[in-house]
């Protein structure tokens, strides 16, 4: 009796570890379908669709994601400020759902029992989309090559690449391991696994080296509603180009490079150099027009959120419920913030240059000390009194 062969989706990106992924899952006698995903990645759709061909895949999805990815994941993100630890904005964290959704419809679609992906074992990617397919299709069977098969290394996996024919950009000297979206590239491995190694030139795409910024700076009008960046220089522009608009601009500026020591879901410190340009200058343009329209006790809040958020995202749990519950308070938080926001860069800063908005909680009539002062004083000592009693012995 002749066995059907199994049809697989692969989420497919055109770097090293899928490329290797297709041509081994074809060995394992599966019929693999591609799937991509076009968050703005290093490869156009064309280069994806020739690699795939040349390693004899027929069919090939690739969608163009990009407007998705910017209002149903990074928007919800950038209203909740979601920056893990401190230096990173989740480009590729915020990615990998949205992938597995797809991936899901694909798998739907092609009536596959499996699906692919070419995570290692090591990192969170595998937590992400595993997590969001078994929520999304728990039928559907996942098979990671990278945990299972021989190749144990970047190195074995290139030479592996060059025996099977297999197209690849990385060569063994420049070994990074790059993912890049729109919201910003994620790049590690080679020299850069060493602490004492400052990441070199040839590791950046997106933004200018320090020394070759423009000696003037740039001023940049952002207008928020109700949270959700509009109009770039008094131009409405979809969020898209928005976005692309500040990548081009900031990374001219060197905007936006972070270096960071960090915790991965699996237990490992690992290390990871980012540029996220435009969600630099949108996180802290946003961030400001917050401080301005929310009460104290909201902002206070929204940090608690922030921080929670920024951990569910990177921890693979888009598609839970406190994450659902987290994007409740958040959206209702934004209704006030609306408003103007004017940043400067100039050498890698970011500088916040004017703010506005009709829902301004600032009210110089009482921070003045000049002659219009409105500000009661005969309210302090009592309002003092009161406020250090529980601290003062008598
Ligand atoms: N460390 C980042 C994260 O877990 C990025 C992972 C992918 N990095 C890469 N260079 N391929 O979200």
């Amino acid at each position: 009796m002749a066995t059907k062969t199994k049809k697989i989706i692969l989420a497919y990106s055109g770097g090293l570890d899928t490329s290797c992924c297709l041509q081994w899952l074809k060995d394992k006698g599966f019929e693999v379908v591609c799937f991509s995903a076009d968050l703005g990645s290093e490869f156009s759709p064309k280069e994806l669709r020739a690699a795939a061909k040349k390693c004899g895949i027929s069919k090939v999805y690739i969608k163009d994601l990009k407007s998705e990815f910017a209002n149903d994941y990074i928007l919800p993100a950038l209203k909740a400020g979601a920056v893990y630890q401190n230096k990173y904005l989740l480009a590729t964290a915020l990615g990998r759902p949205l992938i597995a959704k797809h991936l899901v419809e694909v798998a739907k679609e092609e009536r596959a029992e499996f699906v692919a992906h070419g995570c290692s074992a090591k990192g969170n990617d595998q937590v992400r989309i595993e997590i969001a397919v078994r929520i999304l299709n728990p039928a559907l069977k996942i098979i990671a090559p990278l945990r299972v098969w021989e190749l144990t290394s970047r190195k074995s996996e290139i030479a592996y690449a060059i025996q099977k024919k297999i197209p690849i950009k990385t060569t063994t000297e420049k070994i990074y391991s790059i993912d890049k979206n729109i919201w910003g590239v994620s790049i590690e491995a080679g020299i850069l696994e060493d602490l004492d190694n400052e990441p070199k030139e040839d590791a950046f795409i997106m933004t200018n080296p320090l020394e070759r910024t423009p000696a003037v700076p740039c001023y940049l009008d952002i207008e928020f509603d109700k949270g959700k960046p509009v109009k770039l220089n008094n131009k409405s522009l979809d969020l898209v180009n928005l976005i692309e608009k500040l990548n081009k601009i900031g990374g001219n500026h060197c905007i936006g490079r972070t270096d960071l020591i960090e915790d991965r879901t699996v237990g490992i410190k690992s290390r990871e150099v980012y540029e996220a340009p435009a969600a630099w200058i949108l996180h802290l343009a946003h961030k400001e027009l917050e401080a301005l329209v929310l009460d104290k006790q909201t902002l206070y809040f929204k940090e608690l959120i922030s921080l929670q958020y920024s951990q569910l995202v990177y921890q693979g749990l888009w598609f839970s419920k406190i994450k659902q519950s987290l994007d409740a308070f958040t959206e209702k938080a934004q209704n006030v913030v609306s408003g103007k926001i004017t940043v400067k860069l100039y050498k890698g800063n970011i500088i916040i240059s004017k703010r506005s908005s009709k829902n301004s909680l600032y009210k110089k009539e009482l921070a003045t000390y000049g002659e219009k002062d409105k500000f009661n004083r005969d309210w302090a000592e009592g309002f003092v009194n009161i406020w250090g009693m529980p601290f003062i012995d008598k």
